[in-house]
């Protein structure tokens, strides 16, 4: 199973003093060595943490999966096309949220997200949609050409309750299972942790996870290539513990 780091936190530390450091770009390396398989950032439109140097810079020395994370407005297709990432996860955006708060609104947005995949398939990018673990949401993204989905694990990674979450762990193999079964590519991510991951990078036939805060903030501890090679070890263990 893969494992993409997300490295947008490493920017929002340096935008905290809007300064030069730390530096994503040299992030990424540190990364890869660490066994990353893929790095990602999300630019956003107000781009408060990854900024347009960064993508830039990033595209030249990454020379694994760059997973693009943005909003499906022309603007971002325009830098997409450019940028050429390997692969472009479409997510929601709102201005005031602390982070992607939900998957996308695949039912309502149906005709926009199609448009923009399309475009963006025209131009030879992969596209991944963002979406709850809802069945329903996985079907609609197969409907409208998506080429993978990344089932949101946030409610199962913050629900509390012992027996909530274990449901919202079965809403993440469900909806996962389903997209296999319907030939999309499924990823999984957000809020992932070194105490939580197991059980999701469990999921046989899982294509990756991706995972961005809790490994930059082990990394402040332990450093990035430890932090990363750890989350790496523990996924390994996952698929082999819970065949
Ligand atoms: N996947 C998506 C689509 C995201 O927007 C984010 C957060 O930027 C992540 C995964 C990573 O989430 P976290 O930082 O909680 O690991």
């Amino acid at each position: 199973m893969l494992l993409g780091v997300n490295i947008d936190h490493v920017a929002t530390l340096r935008q905290a003093r809007l300064g030069v450091e730390p530096d994503p770009l040299m992030a990424a390396p540190l990364a890869i060595i660490g066994g990353a398989d893929g790095i990602t950032v999300h630019l956003r439109e107000d781009r408060r943490h990854i900024n347009d140097r960064d993508l830039r810079l990033l595209r030249e020395i990454v020379p694994i999966e760059l997973n693009l994370e943005m909003a499906a407005t022309a603007e971002m297709i325009a830098i997409a096309k450019k940028v050429r990432p390997e692969m472009v996860t479409l997510v929601p955006e709102k201005r005031q949220e602390l982070t992607t708060e939900g998957g996308l609104d695949v039912k309502n947005k149906k005709k926009q997200l199609k448009t923009a995949i399309k475009k963006l398939k025209d131009a030879g990018l992969p596209v991944s949609l963002f979406i709850n673990p809802d069945t329903g949401d996985v079907e609609i993204s197969k409907d409208i050409g998506a080429d993978m989905v990344e089932i949101h694990t946030g409610m199962y990674a913050d629900e509390k309750n012992k027996r909530k979450r274990g449901k919202e762990l079965e809403r993440v193999y469900t909806a996962s299972e389903h997209g296999m079964n319907i030939g999309l590519f499924v990823n999984a991510g957000h809020g992932l942790n070194y105490f939580n991951v197991k059980p999701v990078a469990s999921i046989a036939g899982l294509r990756g996870l991706y995972i961005g805060h809790s490994i930059v903030s082990r990394a402040v501890l332990v450093g990035l290539e430890r932090a990363v090679m750890e989350m790496k070890d523990l996924i390994s263990e996952a698929e082999t513990e819970y065949p």
